[in-house]
């Protein structure tokens, strides 16, 4: 009883350090680091992208409110959604999602909004944001490419259609 309790207790550690087996999926470390960092600043402007897009759902003001108030639901719930996929693809690639208040801060390129802004200034500043995304994901590819990481150009493709596009959308109204 006691030698197989001591048998199963001297495997437990060894399963439990598997996270520590070297990943091997035929792309270099140093291109899986490199990509990481890349996917760990996009995650930072996704998240920010997220919360400027929910604050404006909750303090959107004016005749368009109800337009603004419900197109940034659709777009502060795919961005959220969007969080998660990058962050999993981080780890596929064996490293952290550097996911803290502080680190989204210092990764990302949308500054906080300046306040509650008018209307027709969120509908520019998230403009200005989801093109800040767009360009952060675009910065990845070269890197992703020469690694033949596939799924992180798969996936960066897909938020780039997502940034492009929610980008015109803002911008038409506009006009
Ligand atoms: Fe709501």
């Amino acid at each position: 009883m006691a030698k197989k309790s001591k048998s199963f207790s001297s495997a437990a550690p060894a399963a439990k350090k598997g996270a520590g087996q070297p990943v091997d999926i035929g792309i270099a470390e140093s291109d899986r680091k490199v990509i990481a960092d890349g996917l760990n600043n996009l995650l930072a402007d996704t998240f920010a992208l997220y919360l400027k897009t929910h604050a404006f759902h909750w303090n959107v003001t004016g005749p368009m409110f109800q337009t603004l108030h419900l197109m940034f639901e659709t777009q502060y719930n795919e961005l959220w959604l969007a969080t998660d996929l990058i962050a999993e693809r981080i780890r596929s690639l064996g490293h952290e999602a550097d996911a803290s208040l502080s680190s989204f801060l210092k990764r990302s390129s949308i500054p906080e909004a300046d306040g509650t802004p008018e209307a027709t200034d969120m509908i520019r500043e998230l403009v200005k944001g989801h093109e800040a995304a767009a360009r952060t994901a675009r910065s990845i590819f070269p890197r992703a490419e020469k690694g033949s990481d596939e799924s992180t150009v798969d996936l960066l493709t897909q938020r780039l259609q997502i940034h492009e596009k929610t980008a015109w959308m803002l911008r038409s109204l506009l006009a």
